[in-house]
């Protein structure tokens, strides 16, 4: 489940009475444990370490600050003297605590669950970066895209390398899969996202390639991709994950050859737990029982009320005849995801 570990839980409520978001994400037996937290309650098949895509934009030099309002860079970068002043990084230094999650985390769960790494695609990450936080318009980066192109690439590349290097970094650690979140890049036309959003993205995915010894799994998530599917399906991922705005049939109709993921409207959880479990079945028979990777179209919302969160893993596991991958370790992630 898309930000499956959160405020929806009261055990997670209650860890960050006393920690501070960052802080929490940087103390790795703590954000560990919040990682478990979800695993205890609904043994999902995946379990996805606790972290934000703007952890590394702090190693990065950015000033990062998360308020009851949402995250805030409030020195955001909008020149070419702003993107020197960010630095590449070595991920076993400047976040090894993020190593250290997954590793904990591989320990924990063992062959009973694949363990997810994630990071934010280069678009979404630029996006925070030159609006200063999070945005309706994107006016800052659009204006950015018109007027001086050449300064938005240079920091699309950067954030692409350091984004590849943050990702082998996890998948080194013990992440099976890696999931790459352009949360805005749908804000895109098709042309746009092919000329800035998509380059960067398989950038990225292609440094995990030459640092990887084994193909691990890559999921690209974007919200509100109806309109990008076979733009996304050139960039290198092997699962795309869409949001319920876009009919899974016509998604793989459009991305043939690709695993999906996705994608229930995480506004459904807010209704009776009935309704989840005839809309999770519904779900089921549109994948056509292939290659899926039942996820929410987009992160749980903190209002859900934990029944229906158990209602969508139990009518997951119901509706797939209580069959679970039996191995998850490297090879069968893969081979689930080929399935
Ligand atoms: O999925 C998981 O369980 C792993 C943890 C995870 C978080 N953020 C924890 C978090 C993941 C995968 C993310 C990704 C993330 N962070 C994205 C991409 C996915 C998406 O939802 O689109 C984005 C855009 C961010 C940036 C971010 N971080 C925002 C917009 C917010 C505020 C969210 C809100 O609802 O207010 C955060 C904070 C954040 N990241 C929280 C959590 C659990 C809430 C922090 C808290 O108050 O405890």
């Amino acid at each position: 489940m898309m930000r499956q570990a959160g405020r929806y839980l009261p055990e997670y409520r209650e860890v960050r009475r006393s920690v501070s978001f960052l802080d929490l994400c940087r103390r790795p037996n703590l954000a560990a444990e919040v990682s478990l937290q979800p695993f205890r309650r609904f043994q999902p098949d995946g379990v996805i370490f606790f972290s934000d895509i703007l952890v590394p934009l702090a190693a990065m030099g950015a000033k990062v600050e998360f308020g009851d309002g949402g995250p805030q860079l409030p020195e955001p970068i909008r020149s070419a003297s702003d993107v020197d002043r960010l630095r590449r990084f070595d991920p076993s230094e400047a976040v090894a605590f993020t190593g250290e999650i997954l590793a904990a985390l591989r320990n924990a769960v063992g062959e009973k669950a694949a363990v997810l790494g994630f990071a934010g695609a280069p678009w979404t990450l630029a996006t925070y970066l030159i609006e200063g936080g999070g945005s309706r318009s994107f006016s800052v980066i659009k204006q950015m895209m018109g007027r001086d192109p050449a300064t938005l690439r240079r920091l699309l590349d950067l954030l692409a390398d350091v984004v590849g290097e943050v990702l082998s970094f996890q998948i080194a650690s013990g992440a099976q899969a890696v999931q790459l979140f352009d949360t805005w890049a749908g804000e895109l036309t098709a042309r746009d996202y092919r000329a800035w959003a998509l380059p960067a993205a398989a950038r990225a995915i292609s440094r995990i390639r030459l640092a990887a010894p084994h193909r691990t799994p890559v999921i690209l998530f974007v919200n509100g991709c109806g309109h990008l599917i076979e733009a996304m399906a050139e960039s290198g991922a092997d699962v795309l994950s869409v949001d319920w705005r876009v009919s899974l049939r016509e998604a793989r109709r459009r991305a043939p050859g690709l695993a999906l993921q996705g994608n229930l409207d995480p506004g459904l959880l807010l209704g009776p737990p009935e309704e989840v479990t005839r809309r999770v079945a519904d779900l089921l028979t549109e994948t056509g029982g292939r290659a899926h990777v039942v996820n929410l179209g987009h992160g749980v919302l903190p209002e859900t009320p934990i029944a229906s969160a158990a209602a969508f893993f139990d009518a997951v596991r119901s509706g797939t005849l209580g069959s679970r991958p039996s191995a998850v370790g490297r090879t069968g992630t893969g081979e689930m995801l080929k399935a």
